[in-house]
């Protein structure tokens, strides 16, 4: 794999009874860019991101990070690599405060488990603080450390969209996937959004994200994909693929 390469994904392809939500999806994904990928409803960009992450096993191809095949791999393992993912609906334990739901987090990474922190041995005490700081470092780059002790249930839509994001860098990812983050976010939030996932892309964090909201994706990625029907239909820079006439036709034809 080429050096600046962080994820190549080789000929995947996933056919639902006869139908293809995946078919020879073949590209590649930078280090430290952001690769948006778009197309219509149904154009297989959740199953890209299932067979990503080991939900769904493709009919065919791979996909390899930093020289590992990832292709099956269960989620607890790419997390442990260095992947990490959020879901299109979001997926959060409503009922613990907005700080634990990041330090889930980080418990899955350190492998100190809920149980063992509760007996707190004076190393496992020294271990939950620094669990703590950590969790609330991650609230402070996506804006939420104010609410950082209210039921995470509490939050606005907004909010607990963003208390995801927060949730998928405490596993330390070289690579997130992100599944329509900006989705029921208003116009305001949507470009606070933007702002946060360009701070996160400068920290070196590659990130893969699945999105509908046109503005933001013209306004943060480095290179789109688009897909439809399960097919890329064009690669580029924004401004390549927001002018490419099977780009406008895929999006008109969805719209009647
Ligand atoms: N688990 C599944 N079983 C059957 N069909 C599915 C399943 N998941 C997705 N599909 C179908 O695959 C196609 C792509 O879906 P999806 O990946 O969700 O698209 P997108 O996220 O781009 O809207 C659609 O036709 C959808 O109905
Ligand atoms: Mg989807």
């Amino acid at each position: 794999m080429e050096n600046d390469v962080i994820l190549s994904v080789e000929s995947l392809t996933k056919a639902f009874g006869g139908l293809y939500a995946l078919k020879d999806v073949t590209f590649l994904v930078k280090k430290g860019a952001i690769k948006a990928v778009i197309g219509p409803n149904g154009a297989g960009k959740t199953t890209l991101f299932d067979v990503l992450t080991g939900l769904q096993p493709p009919d065919r191809g791979r996909a390899v990070f930093l020289d590992r095949e990832i292709t099956c791999m269960p989620a607890h393992q790419l997390a442990g690599i260095g992947i990490s993912r959020t879901f299109q609906t979001v997926r959060i334990f409503p009922g613990m405060t907005v700080l634990e739901n990041v330090m889930v987090g980080l418990h899955h990474r350190t492998g100190c488990g809920f149980l063992k922190a509760a007996l707190k041995l004076p190393s496992e005490r020294k271990e939950e603080k620094f669990i703590r700081e950590e969790a609330f470092s991650y609230l402070e780059m996506v804006g939420l450390e104010l609410m950082a002790h209210f039921p995470a249930g509490s939050l606005p839509f907004g909010r607990q969209r963003l208390l995801e994001l927060a949730r998928a860098l405490a596993s330390r990812p070289k690579l997130l996937l992100l599944d329509e983050p900006a989705s029921g976010l208003n116009t305001y939030e949507t470009e606070e959004l933007g702002e946060i996932l360009r701070e996160i892309a400068g920290q070196g964090i590659t990130i893969l994200l699945v999105e509908h909201d046109m503005g933001l994706v013209m306004r943060i990625s480095h290179e789109v994909l688009v897909l439809d029907y399960g097919e890329v239909i064009a690669e580029g820079t924004p401004l390549e693929v927001k002018d490419d006439p099977r780009v406008i036709e895929a999006y008109l034809g969805s719209e009647i």
